[in-house]
């Protein structure tokens, strides 16, 4: 039996409206072009924190720019799928810390402010991402620095 609710809801509005989904997360950060935006502004400002910059002195930046917009776009449901590495091998070898990673996380804050993304959409993309701390952050001693063996 339909409910009352939904009897005045029929009896008020159009169907149109009843049906109508939410908008995806994808949708919500603003789409293609959003991701991308997105994907561009985190790299610049890790590449202009002193607290980051280091780790970005040596890499690909529209390969990985493109990259993360994929991911971002995979995981928001904007259908695309995600064709680099997983974040443990993307990450290996870059010595990337606890304090850097918090670092990233607030230049993603940044960007989703400037855009104007708002909270719910913000929160629940940090929520997504927070799990890939433990693959992306080293923890323990730094590797030791490569030694020749056959050095004197
Ligand atoms: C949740 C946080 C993060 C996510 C989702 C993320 C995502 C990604 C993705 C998708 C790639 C491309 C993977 C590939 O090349 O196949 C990448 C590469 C990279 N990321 Fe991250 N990342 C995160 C945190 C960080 C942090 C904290 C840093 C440094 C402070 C960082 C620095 C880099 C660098 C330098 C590359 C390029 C590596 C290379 O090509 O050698 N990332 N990241």
């Amino acid at each position: 039996m339909l409910k009352p609710a939904l009897l005045l809801c029929f009896a008020i509005w159009p169907c149109s409206q009843v049906v109508m989904s939410e908008p995806t997360l994808y949708e919500r950060l603003g789409g293609e072009e959003g991701v991308a935006a997105i994907a561009h502004g985190v790299v610049e400002q890790g590449k202009r924190d002193p607290k980051t910059a280091k780790h970005f002195d040596k890499f690909n930046q529209s390969r990985t720019e493109k990259l993360i917009a994929q991911q971002l776009c995979s995981l928001t449901h904007g259908g695309c799928v995600y064709e680099g590495e997983n974040m443990r091998v993307a990450h290996a070898g870059l010595n990337i810390r606890e304090p850097a990673f918090y670092a990233t996380v607030q230049h993603l804050r940044n960007v989703l402010d400037e855009r104007g993304v708002g909270d719910s959409a913000k929160n629940q993309l940090l929520r997504i991402l927070a799990p890939m701390k433990r693959q992306i952050v080293q923890t323990g001693a730094a590797p030791a620095p490569a030694t020749n063996p056959k050095a004197d």
